[in-house]
C-alpha cells in the first residue's frame, strides 16, 4: 500500500510539473505574440537596411508561401486600386495586371477640370467614360480624382483668364461639380471633392478658388457635391498630412467646421507619395487621428520612392528592393492595425508599373524611380510580396 501511495505521489508531482511547464511556455507564447500584435508597424528605416541573408533566402521565403496562390482580390476585403490613364488600357500587360489584382481605378488626369472641362462651355467625357467602361467590364469601382484642386498649374486657361466676382465663380463652381457628377451619377461612387487645398503652414494655398470665393469654396464644393449626388463618398484628398502638424490640424478643423454646419466630407485621401526613410508610427498616428473622427481612410496615391542618394540612372537592386518591400508591408500592415475595418476604405497605388510611373513622365530622364509594385516588365517586385504579406498578418 505504502509503495503505491508514494508511486501515486511521484507521478502527481510529475504530472503537476508537466503542467506548470505548459502553462509557463503558454503564457510567454502569449505575451511575445502580444508584445508583437501591440508593437508599432516596423519601422525599417533606410539605416537598418534588410539585408539578403537576414530575410532568409529565396527558397525559405518561396517555402513559406507562393506568391501566385495570392491576388489582392483575394487577400484583402476592401478594394486595392490603381491610378490608370486611359490611353494604357489598350496595352495588354497593363490590361492584364490591372484585371489580375486591382479592384478599383482612379485616374491620374482623365477626371480633371481640365480633362472634362476643356473650354467655358465645352464637356469631354469620352476618355473618362472610358475608364467607367472598363471598370464595369472588369467589376471594378471608380474613384473620381479630382474635382477642385486648388493649383493653378493645373487648370484651364479659360478659367483663370474668366472675369467676374464671387457670384460668377460661385456660379462656375456649382456648375462644374454638378453638370460632372450628373454625368457619372451611378457609376463613380466616390469623389476627391477637393484636393490639396492647405499648405504646410496650415494656410489656404493661393489658387484661383481661393482668390475668388475664400475660404468658403472648401464648403461649397462639398455641399454642391453633396447636392449633386448624396450616393457618393466625399474625400478631402492631400500629401503631408501624414506628418500630423499645422497641415493636417487646419484638415481635421475645416472637416469639423463642414460637420457642425451640416455639410458632409466622408472621408480623407492620404496619397502617401512616399520614401524609404518615412517613420511608418507617424504614419499610422495621423491616419489613427482621421479615423478618430469617423473618416473613411484611404490611402489614395500610394507609391514609394527610392532615388534618393542615388545617381540619376541607378538600377534597383535586390537588397534596395527588398528593403521597398519591407516599408510598404509596414505602412500596409499600420494601415490594417490602425484603422477600423469600417472605414478601410481601401490603398490605391499611383500608376500600375514603374514602367508608367509618373515618377518617370514628369522629369526629363526617364527610368530614374522604381516607386510601384510591379517592375518594368509588369512582374511583381518585393513591393508586391511585401504589400501581400501585411495582408496575409505575415
Ligand atoms: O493630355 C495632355 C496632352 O494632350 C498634351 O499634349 C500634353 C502636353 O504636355 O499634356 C497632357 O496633359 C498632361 C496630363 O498629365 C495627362 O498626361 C499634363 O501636361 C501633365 O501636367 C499631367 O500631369 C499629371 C499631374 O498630376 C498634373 O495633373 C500627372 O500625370 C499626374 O500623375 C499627377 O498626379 C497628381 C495628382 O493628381 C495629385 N497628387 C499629386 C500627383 C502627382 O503630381
Amino acid at each position: 500500500m505504502r509503495s503505491t501511495n508514494s508511486k501515486l505521489r511521484k507521478t502527481n508531482i510529475k504530472l503537476a510539473a508537466l503542467t506548470f511547464l505548459l502553462f509557463t511556455s503558454n503564457l510567454m507564447a502569449c505575451k511575445s505574440s502580444m508584445e508583437e500584435d501591440l508593437a508599432p508597424a516596423d519601422d525599417v528605416s533606410s539605416e537598418a537596411v534588410v539585408s539578403a541573408n537576414e530575410l532568409g533566402d529565396e527558397q525559405a521565403l518561396a517555402g513559406s508561401f507562393h506568391l501566385k496562390d495570392y491576388t489582392f482580390k483575394t487577400v484583402f476585403d476592401f478594394p486595392i486600386g490603381a491610378a490608370v490613364v486611359k490611353e494604357r488600357l489598350e496595352e495588354p500587360l497593363y490590361d492584364k495586371t490591372l484585371r489580375k489584382d486591382f479592384s478599383r481605378l482612379s485616374s491620374e488626369s482623365n477626371f480633371k477640370f481640365k480633362s472634362l472641362h476643356p473650354e467655358e462651355d465645352k464637356y469631354t467625357f469620352e476618355k473618362a467614360d472610358a475608364i467607367v467602361e472598363y471598370a464595369k467590364r472588369n467589376n471594378m469601382v471608380v474613384h473620381g480624382h479630382t474635382l477642385v484642386w486648388s493649383h493653378d498649374g493645373t487648370q484651364p486657361k479659360w478659367l483663370l483668364n474668366h472675369k467676374g466676382g464671387a457670384a460668377e465663380f460661385d456660379r462656375l463652381l456649382k456648375s462644374h461639380i454638378q453638370t460632372v457628377l450628373k454625368h457619372f451619377k451611378g457609376k463613380v461612387s466616390s469623389w476627391d471633392v477637393v484636393n490639396e487645398a492647405i499648405a504646410d503652414n496650415g494656410e489656404f494655398k493661393n489658387s484661383i478658388w481661393y482668390r475668388k470665393l475664400g475660404r468658403e469654396y472648401f464648403f461649397k464644393a462639398f455641399k454642391y457635391a453633396h447636392e449633386a449626388d448624396p450616393n457618393i463618398k466625399l474625400f478631402y484628398n492631400d500629401y503631408g498630412q501624414e506628418f500630423g502638424g499645422k497641415k493636417m490640424r487646419t484638415i481635421m478643423a475645416l472637416i469639423e467646421e463642414a460637420k457642425q454646419r451640416g455639410i458632409p466630407v466622408h472621408g480623407m485621401g492620404f496619397q502617401l507619395h512616399t520614401v524609404l526613410r518615412i517613420t511608418v508610427s507617424k504614419i499610422t498616428t495621423n491616419l489613427a487621428l482621421a479615423a478618430s473622427k469617423g473618416l473613411l481612410i484611404h490611402i489614395s496615391e500610394f507609391d514609394v520612392s527610392v532615388k534618393k542618394n542615388k545617381p540619376k540612372t541607378f538600377i534597383l537592386d535586390d537588397l534596395l528592393a527588398r528593403e521597398q518591400g519591407e516599408k510598404i508591408k509596414a505602412i500596409v500592415k499600420g494601415y490594417l492595425q490602425t484603422v477600423p475595418k469600417k472605414q478601410q476604405f481601401g490603398i490605391t497605388t499611383w500608376g500600375v508599373s514603374d514602367n508608367d510611373s509618373y515618377f518617370n513622365k514628369a522629369y526629363p530622364n526617364r527610368d530614374h524611380d522604381y516607386p510601384l509594385l510591379f517592375d518594368k516588365k509588369y512582374k511583381a517586385k518585393r513591393a508586391y510580396r511585401g504589400f501581400i504579406e501585411a495582408g496575409l498578418g505575415r
